[in-house]
């Protein structure tokens, strides 16, 4: 079972999955919120060794049941609500999903999996933000102390020590992976690239937060997904696996090399969307700067990232540019009051 199986991450993990191994059944299991969008698996959604099913992870009962009914073996658990801007208004959502759900999830595991754990594994999948912020040097590892400072990182850090208490307590197989910022096709526009890519075509204004110099670790979503792949076959029960791209960039220069990308591929006259660029009031609590250490896969399994972020960009801006229906329709209706609430009086 691979939960959250619409967002950006999943919806390529399941692709992965179904067309890599069709001996698995793989049960893709979605609230469907804001964020989840079944046309991201519209490709796959005939293919015989894959099911959806629409339920929520809050609801212990309806998790119960699939346990049974499908005899389900191993979790790939990626369902959760996961932007910091929203955990600042509403921090309540993501205490429920990430945390209260989570342990719904590990409780039906160990309920079902009891007498039987060792063929089987619960694999949460989890953010480099639990680590906090970082200065000017330095990586994160997988020994770093916790130090969340966003609602939703807090949420997050809460469900890792759920799922290694009941490594450790109840013996359920688990491992647990970190990951830095992920981008690709399929990237709901609330977060940095796609907001921007959606902007740009649109000749929006781009709202850079505070003075521009936040640095993040960008992974294409594809290298993430074949991370996951890659410790879910080869990672030690009760480990600790960090992924991330070697790849820091401040957001100031990541946002001009998009608007240079975009200015080449929509045929517009050289630094026009720069223009666009408008600094506006910072995130409040915002981490200044996450980088990954991913050195540990990289030795044990010789996981590396296979795309450059040039690469990688370039085929994220070509995928919305070829999917102008997907990103309308993702950007109608409720988007527009979260876009409204969120970036009107934001002015500095
Ligand atoms: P996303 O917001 O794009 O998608 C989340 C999915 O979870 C959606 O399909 C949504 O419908 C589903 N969901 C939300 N609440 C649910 C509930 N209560 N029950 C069932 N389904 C529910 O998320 P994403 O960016 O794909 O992230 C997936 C996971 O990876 C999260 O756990 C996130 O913390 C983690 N992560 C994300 C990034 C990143 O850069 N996006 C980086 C590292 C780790
Ligand atoms: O590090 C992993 C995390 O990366 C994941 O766990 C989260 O789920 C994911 O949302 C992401 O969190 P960030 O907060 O780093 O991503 P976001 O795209 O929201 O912001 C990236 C940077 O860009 C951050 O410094 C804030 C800034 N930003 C973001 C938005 C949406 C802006 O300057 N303007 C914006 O409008």
């Amino acid at each position: 079972m691979i939960t959250g199986s619409e967002g950006i991450i999943v919806s390529h993990v399941i692709r992965l999955f179904v067309i890599k191994y069709p001996n698995y059944t793989i049960i893709n299991l979605d609230a469907l919120t804001y964020a989840g969008n079944l046309e991201n698996l519209k490709d796959v959604e005939q293919q015989k060794n894959y099911h959806f099913v629409k339920g929520n992870i809050l609801d212990a009962i309806f998790l119960d049941q699939i346990f049974q009914q499908q005899q389900i073996t191993d979790v790939i658990h990626l369902a959760a609500e996961s932007h910091v801007d929203r955990s600042i208004l509403s921090p309540l959502d993501f205490v429920y999903t990430n945390i209260i759900g989570t342990v719904n999830l590990l409780n039906t595991a160990k309920k079902y999996w009891g007498g039987n754990k060792g063929q089987h594994l619960f694999y949460h999948i989890s953010t480099d933000e639990v680590f906090g912020s970082l200065g000017d040097t330095g990586f994160f590892t997988e020994t770093t102390a916790y130090d969340p400072r966003s609602p939703y990182s807090a949420s997050k850090a809460s469900s890792d020590h759920f799922v290694r208490a009941y490594h450790e307590t109840y013996h359920l197989p688990a491992i647990v992976s970190n990951c830095s910022n992920n981008y690709g096709p399929n990237h709901f526009p609330e977060k940095l690239i796609p907001l921007f890519i959606h902007n740009i075509i649109e000749k929006k204004p781009l709202p850079v937060y505070g003075d521009g110099l936040y640095t993040r670790d960008w992974l294409y979503v594809k290298d993430h997904a074949s991370a996951i792949d890659t410790i879910f076959h080869h990672g030690k029960v009760g480990e600790t696996y960090n992924i991330g791209g070697f790849n820091e960039w401040k957001n100031i220069d990541l946002v001009k090399l998009l608007c240079a990308l975009m200015d080449q591929k929509l045929g517009r006259t050289k630094g026009e969307s720069e223009q666009l660029i408008t600094y506006v009031k910072d995130r409040p609590g915002h981490d200044r700067r996450y980088a990954i250490d991913a050195s540990k896969i990289k030795e044990q399994f010789g996981w590396e990232p296979s795309v450059t972020f040039e690469e990688g960009l370039s085929e994220t801006i070509d995928w919305y540019l070829d999917n102008t229906e997907w990103l309308k329709h993702v950007t109608t209706g409720a988007y527009q009051q979260y876009y409204e609430s969120m970036y009107s009086n934001r002015d500095i």
